[in-house]
């Protein structure tokens, strides 16, 4: 399905009814890293997975260059689908933009769950990383991006043990357009710090992290974790950053669990 958000049209999926759950993926992929999710998680809630603007089948517009952007696109959704509040699950990227969102609109979540994701700005070493990224992705496209990320993306069990994962994330990378890539990069190196905004968040929290993510450590998810009040951490074993595609049954169980107390609290 599609809607449009001042001139701009997003690609999103709807599945499923009940309490909302609205997932954010990660850069550079689109709403299909979802999939695993949105197909166990509709039994029993709304799924909704949407491709944030330059990826996917959504509009790759040009002139967008912050985070809070793609928090603004995320509430036209929800204002799209008249849904009041909704648990954000945003990994990587996706929990950049959910802490965006939470800074900007708080009120309307109902929970977050924060995975393979930080709440620290880049250092001036990751901003200049960021920016030899896009250089190279200007210069030679998302094939070389497709190169350099997988490694950074997937932990070592499944770039050994999932021949076809890897095959399939490199195939959603090379199809991302170069200016969603830029744009992306742009957007990430310039957001702010987020760790004193943590104690601010009022909705119930959870973190999760693959025990082989490289790319937001354990030591990223415990700066959320202790800083979030009340929220929990989950680290699941044998996956890397992408550890929703990597142990997709033990992450939906961790989704499912907590989405359930959520509404058994809510009742
Ligand atoms: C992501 O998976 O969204 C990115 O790797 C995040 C990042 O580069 O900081």
């Amino acid at each position: 399905m599609f809607f449009d958000t001042k001139g701009i049209r997003l690609a999103y999926d709807d599945q499923g009814t009940g309490l909302p759950l609205v997932f954010l993926h990660a850069f550079p992929l689109n709403r299909s890293m979802w999939t695993p999710q949105t197909t166990a998680l509709s039994r029993q809630f709304r799924t909704i997975a949407m491709d944030l603007r330059g990826h996917g089948e959504s509009d790759a517009p040009l002139w967008n260059f912050s985070l809070e952007q793609y928090a603004d696109d995320v509430l036209a959704l929800l204002d799209h689908l008249a849904i009041p509040q909704a648990v954000l699950v945003g990994l990587s990227m996706g929990g950049y933009i959910s802490l965006a969102f939470s800074r900007k609109y708080g009120s309307r979540l109902k929970g977050l769950v924060l995975a393979d994701t930080r709440a620290q700005a880049d250092s001036p070493e990751g901003r200049t990383g960021r920016f030899n990224l896009a250089q190279t992705a200007y210069g030679k496209g998302a094939d070389a991006v497709a190169d350099i990320m997988l490694s950074k993306l997937l932990g070592a069990t499944s770039l050994q043990q999932k021949p076809e994962l890897v095959d399939s994330i490199r195939h959603t990378i090379r199809n991302t357009p170069v200016s969603g890539i830029v744009v992306d990069l742009m957007a990430m190196a310039d957001r702010p710090d987020s760790v004193a905004h943590l104690r601010t968040l009022a909705c119930p929290t959870l973190v999760v992290v693959g025990q082989e993510d490289h790319t937001t450590p354990l030591a990223d998810a415990h700066v959320m974790a202790t800083g979030i009040p009340g929220a929990r951490l989950a680290v699941i074993p044998a996956a890397g950053h992408l550890s929703n595609l990597e142990q997709p049954e033990v992450f939906n169980d961790l989704v499912r669990t907590f989405v359930e107390e959520l509404r058994a609290a809510g009742d």
